[in-house]
């Protein structure tokens, strides 16, 4: 949709990095944005979205399909981030809004935070670190604190797109893990790339030493590291997740580690979020948990501003969007 920045009226309802915001200000768009530091009520993004044509949001802000029955009238939605589950799709596709993301560019720092819970996790390493607040460390202890090494494990990822993809480099460069992985359909550049196999889920569940979920969270993917696949498991694998926190069952996961069906898990996204205080999980000796901080790089979170202000711009000035989640929108018109 071509149009003068000047005539558009846009609302970012989180507080994003400054980069994007000055491009689409310096473009002419009339910018309002949300500056509390906690995400925006459902009623303030409904009033506030109302008031415009285009949506920069991030995944803190629910577009179900009760925010787009009220805000059908949206000409563009831009999501800060790759991931998108907080926003009906089907439904802004159906209504004819075009969805923008933030993919590439937030790959390496979120491959880097699912590397570091696989050590984390297989070193006990944030256990460790409460020890000595909690006064513990008294003494070299040679048989105690001990840990699993990675060299020469089997990684299974779930999901290798591009951040899987990066993880499976990581392990492969740093302990010369070998490589399985199940996706909806094979990626045959990956399998090249790292001599990754592709396998059914339930191999990958009986035969990874280290299972990194990089999925996506749909109905497809909601809740299947349950009860039943811990189970499938080794008992001596550790179970990561850096892509949303609905993958897995967390209580299931509870369990698996208390029964020692699993060895481990390392967690960057939790379920729900954000995680309570008091959660089970983050006492354990072989759990890591972190608070949802894989892109959380400068370099990163730059980038991701301003692709998100990009996708803004290309749509009002050359009617395209270089990062679209539902391409069949545009095709339309
Ligand atoms: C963050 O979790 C994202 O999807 O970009």
């Amino acid at each position: 949709m071509k149009r003068d920045p000047a005539d558009v009226k846009l609302f970012v309802s989180s507080v994003l990095p400054d980069i994007g915001i000055d491009m689409l200000r310096r473009e002419s768009f009339n910018v309002m944005t949300w500056d509390e530091d906690a995400p925006i009520p459902p009623d303030e993004l409904v009033k506030n979205a109302k008031q415009v044509e285009a949506l920069l949001c991030t995944l803190t802000a629910k577009i179900d399909a009760g925010f787009l029955s009220e805000c059908g009238h949206l000409q563009i939605i831009s999501q800060f981030g790759v991931g998108y589950d907080n926003i009906d799709i089907g439904e802004a596709t159906r209504l004819g809004i075009p969805v923008g993301n933030t993919p590439g560019v937030l790959t390496d720092a979120t491959a880097d935070i699912a590397f570091g819970l696989m050590i984390a996790a297989s070193r006990k390493m944030f256990f460790m670190h409460k020890k000595i607040e909690k006064g513990k460390w008294k003494h070299f202890t040679p048989k105690s604190n001990l840990g699993i090494e990675l060299k020469g494990k089997t990684l299974g990822v779930f999901g290798l797109g591009r951040i899987g993809t990066e993880m499976a480099k990581r392990c492969k460069g740093a302990y010369n893990m070998d490589v399985l992985y199940h996706n909806r359909k094979p990626n045959k550049e990956a399998e090249e790339l790292l001599n990754a196999r592709y396998v059914s889920f339930d191999e990958l569940l009986a035969q990874s030493d280290v299972l990194s979920v990089h999925s996506v969270s749909s109905e497809e993917t909601k809740g299947i590291f349950n009860r039943t696949a811990f189970e499938k498991m080794k008992p001596t694998s550790i179970f990561i997740n850096t892509s949303r926190g609905a993958v897995h069952n967390e209580q299931d996961l509870v369990r698996a580690l208390n029964e020692r069906r699993i060895w481990g898990a390392g967690l960057d996204v939790t379920n729900p979020e954000p995680m309570d205080k008091n959660n089970a999980l983050l006492n354990m000796e072989t759990v890591a948990v972190l608070p949802h901080i894989g892109s959380a790089t400068v370099e990163a979170r730059n980038a991701m501003s301003k692709l998100a202000a990009e996708n803004i711009i290309e749509f009002y000035r050359h009617g395209q969007i270089p990062h679209l989640v539902n391409p069949e929108v545009l095709q339309k018109t």
